[in-house]
């Protein structure tokens, strides 16, 4: 069975609202997912400290991941009052918390990597840079592209707060694309995906 019958199989019924929260699991159970499905080509965009990344290694054998963040304060409003010094700090350690593994560290932002990274060449995405509208748009746009037909596209904080449209371009992009089986996770901060 592939991931996207599973997922409607086990998680969906007619009638349900849209997008379905599965109040069994966690976004820790996301990677354990992919694991079952042999999903290990796969790209987090916003990586920050590097600890979901980590956790993503940690669950799924062999896994390669390309692993994209500019550490820059610019531009982010959720990272400026870090200041710039903090930022360059996180990126040094991330780099040492991974070396262990099959990552594949991109220090760019995401809009300029993901033009160097071929279409369906990925098994997932993990999406959680800039949370504004524009930036997340664009983001679920481009990476879903990179993106195997049956794959998965996921991403963070499905969440309403002041700077974030993570809920409207969610909303918006899987309505226009005709995805009908949209999930989040079920914590404060779920994380939402949808099969490709
Ligand atoms: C919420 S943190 C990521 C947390 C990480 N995914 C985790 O779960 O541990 C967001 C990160 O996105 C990065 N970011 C913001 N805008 C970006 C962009 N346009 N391109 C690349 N990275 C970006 C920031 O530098 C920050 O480190």
């Amino acid at each position: 069975m592939e991931l996207k019958e599973y997922l409607h199989t086990t998680y969906t019924d007619s009638g349900q609202q849209r997008p379905i929260r599965i109040n069994k699991i966690n976004r820790d159970y996301l990677p354990e997912l992919l694991a079952k499905f042999n999903m290990t080509k796969g790209a987090e965009i916003g990586v920050a400290k590097g600890k979901y990344s980590e956790m993503m290694f940690k669950k799924i054998p062999n896994l390669e991941l390309l692993c994209v963040d500019m550490w820059e304060v610019e531009e982010d409003k959720a990272n400026q009052s870090k200041g710039q010094s903090y930022v360059d700090y996180t990126y040094e350690n991330t780099k040492r918390r991974l070396a262990p593994f099959k990552a594949r560290i991109i220090r760019g932002k995401s809009m300029d990597v993901v033009r160097n990274i071929p279409y369906e060449s990925l098994d997932f995405v993990y999406i959680d840079a800039n949370h504004e509208f524009d930036f997340v748009m664009s983001d679920i746009i481009e990476w879903s592209k990179r993106v195997k037909k049956g794959g998965l596209v996921a991403g963070h904080d499905y969440i309403k707060t002041r700077y974030f449209g993570v809920i409207e371009v969610v909303n918006t992009y899987t309505r226009a694309h005709g995805i009908y089986d949209v999930f989040l996770t079920k914590e404060r901060s779920p994380s939402w995906f949808f099969c490709k």
